[in-house]
């Protein structure tokens, strides 16, 4: 059974729809990112889930049981999540130990037991020593680590994260991400956490749902997601990918395919049905393209930039440089802008036809 069970889902403000047809279903324990751009209707998925929101369309259950759907809603209370924001959310005028304990006295839990369990929460997220504090005096990342004590102490099987990294610093970002995967662990808790930050996804997530203008267009591991995108928005949002165009493409029926890039002979990956067809776009990735002496793609290099271990050269190739490449040379190496190159192309993924949109999203 799964821990979170969203069937097309469909919610507007107004009459501007915000999510429609969203369909998700997320494992107990399993750790899922909504991935996405600024407004695509992550922050609005996440309040329906926590039960702030009334979806207009669709269901929710939890845990096999309906928390929203038609004529039925229970508030967040009833639905024993644990909700962490972007914004802290932490009562200003209690102490750290007050904002822990404050849900567990709500929740009739007497007072020896609940200092006892507050100690301990507090105690496994590193801030037992500031537990008189009150948040005002404390960093931005010893916030988000109260909210996630309080969670802890609320033994909530289902976390909700909305950005919780957006507002601290990078290097805290790290430790924090460290921390997540972390509580992830040792509580063993259903986490759902939002972001617009591809890298915290990929690092964190057993599975990633990318989401765009409302809907969800792929749900699936990170490494399929920077593989097999399923269209060219995740492509191209996922490890710096590009999305050209291939003539002539043959399917080889094993997944592999043959075509031509600007004239030049490619070999490439598809899904195993894949078609004939005069025309296809590819995603590239910059490590699927090196430079070589031989046969390839004639290019001018428009930038070179020093990226430590290796330089990322941006080229510009096709009869008018329309088409836009990029590709990383490891360091030392001498490329500069002006440059003619000729590349070969090592790897690539065939985008399914759009006009047939078979794929499915869901799945591993
Ligand atoms: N309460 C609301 N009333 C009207 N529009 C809203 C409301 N909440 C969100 N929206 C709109 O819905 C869209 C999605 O918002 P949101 O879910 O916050 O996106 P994200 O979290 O992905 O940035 C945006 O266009 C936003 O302006
Ligand atoms: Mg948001």
């Amino acid at each position: 059974m799964s821990a979170i069970d969203i069937q097309n889902l469909g919610k507007s403000f107004g009459r501007t729809e915000v999510l429609g047809g969203v369909s998700l279903a997320v494992g107990a324990g399993e750790f899922v990112a909504i991935l996405g751009p600024s407004g695509c209707g992550k922050t609005t998925l996440l309040r329906l889930l926590a039960g702030f929101e009334r979806p207009d369309a669709g269901s929710i259950r939890m845990g096999g049981r309906l928390v929203s759907g038609p004529g039925v809603h229970l508030p967040p209370e009833g639905r024993g999540v644990g909700v962490v924001f972007q914004t802290y959310a932490l009562w200003p005028h209690m102490s750290v130990a007050g904002n822990v304990s404050y849900g567990l006295k709500v929740g009739g839990m007497g007072r020896a037991p609940r200092e006892a369990r507050t100690r301990a929460v507090l105690e496994t997220v590193g801030l037992g020593e500031m537990a008189a504090r009150r948040p005002a005096d404390l960093s931005g990342g010893q916030r988000q680590r109260v909210a996630l004590a309080r969670c802890l102490a609320m033994e909530a099987r289902v976390v909700l994260l909305d950005e919780p990294l957006a507002n601290l610093d990078v290097h805290l970002r790290d430790t924090l991400e460290a921390e997540f995967a972390d509580f992830h662990r040792r509580s063993g808790a259903t986490m759902v956490y939002v972001t617009h930050d591809q890298a915290e996804a990929l690092a964190l997530a057993d599975r990633v749902a990318v989401m765009e203008a409302g809907r969800i267009v792929q749900f699936a591991p990170p490494e399929r997601l920077f593989r097999e995108p399923a269209c060219a928005m995740v492509a191209g949002f996922i490890g710096d990918g590009r999305v050209v165009e291939v003539t002539d493409l043959a399917p080889l029926g094993d997944g592999r395919a043959e075509a031509r890039l600007l004239g030049a002979p490619v070999r490439l990956r598809c899904d195993p049905g894949e078609r004939p067809r005069p025309r296809a776009r590819i995603a590239l990735h910059p490590g699927d393209l090196r430079l070589t002496e031989g046969e390839g793609v004639p290019a001018t290099v428009t930038r070179a930039t020093f990226r430590g271990h290796h330089l990322r050269a941006e080229l510009a190739a096709g009869p008018d440089g329309g088409v836009s490449l990029c590709l990383n040379v490891a360091a030392p190496a001498r490329i500069e802008r002006g440059q003619r190159v000729t590349v070969a192309l090592t790897d690539g993924w065939v985008l399914p036809d759009p006009s047939l949109s078979s794929l499915p999203t869901q799945g591993l």
